[in-house]
């Protein structure tokens, strides 16, 4: 903080105290004495501080959007861009840790893996990548699982921004508006045509296409980072099967056909 103090203010307020260093220097706790794990144990850390801002600025671009105005909620879509960008170059660092390195202290994992980052499944379930089975690996933390329920049954991103389409004259059917949110979304006909009349008529409806070109953004970045994770998985543990009991990067394969707004990629297709 370089903030020039002023008369007014409060001296008693020090770096530390405002950012509780002594709380977060004192939350790396390695389990060996590898001197890898340091690293292993940073990285997912400030990954797991990046997904907290990000579904700030997801909730409040979501209410925004609900509310109307797509403009400001542009800005909110934005930042999170460009912190996926910082997420996908920190791959880059994890691989500095040799396949040595990192089998030396994997015991000590146990069975933890990201697959159980609550933050990064709420992220999936307010883009709009609704799977319920993954509720079942936060059974035995009651509040962390309401939240997630409450993410799962309400309406995403996605379906905000598709409650947009009806109000500039582009008709939605009541199977898409009133589908059960809870359920993986299917990609619907009608949704393609509407976001195909967008952008075959950009001039017309320039709102809703800035609003479209933020979303694949999001998207584009978060299969990035998903493809950077199977490839430096592949290069740390080749196709040994994962702490959290999946075969590995084949199933880390699996999660790059997940697509979060679906008809934004294949209406192309169709210009
Ligand atoms: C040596 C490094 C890593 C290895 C070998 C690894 C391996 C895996 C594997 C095999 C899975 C599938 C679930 C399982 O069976 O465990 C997984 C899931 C996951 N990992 Fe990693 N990972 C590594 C580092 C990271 C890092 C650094 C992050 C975040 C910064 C991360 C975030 C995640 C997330 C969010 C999932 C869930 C993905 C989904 O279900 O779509 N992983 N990881």
């Amino acid at each position: 903080m370089s903030d020039t103090p002023t008369k007014a203010a409060d001296s008693s307020v020090t770096y530390s105290q405002y950012l509780a260093l002594d709380e977060l220097l004192a939350a790396q706790k390695p389990r060996s004495d590898r001197h890898d794990e340091l690293l292993f144990v940073i990285i997912h850390q400030t990954k797991e501080l990046w997904l907290k801002q990000i579904i700030a600025e997801v909730k409040l671009a979501k209410s925004l959007i609900r509310a109307g105005d797509v403009e400001p909620a542009y800005k909110a879509l934005a930042r999170v861009s460009r912190i996926q960008t910082i997420m996908t170059l920190s791959w880059d660092v994890l691989a500095t840790m040799t396949p040595a390195d990192y089998l030396s202290f994997r015991g000590e994992l146990g069975t933890s893996s990201g697959f159980q980052s609550h933050q990064f499944r709420e992220l999936e379930y307010l883009l709009g990548l609704k799977d319920g089975a993954f509720l079942s690996f936060h059974a035995e933390r009651p509040e962390i699982l309401a939240e997630l329920k409450d993410a799962l049954a309400a309406p995403s991103l996605y379906d905000d921004a598709l409650a947009q389409l009806p109000r500039h004259g582009l008709a939605l059917p009541p199977e898409v508006l009133e589908r059960d949110l809870s359920q993986p979304y299917v990609p619907s006909a009608a949704v393609e045509d509407a976001w195909l009349a967008v952008y075959r008529n950009t001039a017309k409806y320039w709102e809703l296409y800035q609003l479209a070109e933020k979303l694949v953004d999001l998207d584009d970045a978060l299969l990035t980072w998903r493809h950077k994770h199977v490839l430096t998985v592949e290069r740390i543990i080749g196709r040994k099967r994962g702490t959290g009991g999946t075969e590995g990067v084949g199933y880390l394969q699996k999660t790059l056909e997940r697509r979060c707004f679906p008809e934004l990629w294949s209406l192309r297709t169709r210009l």
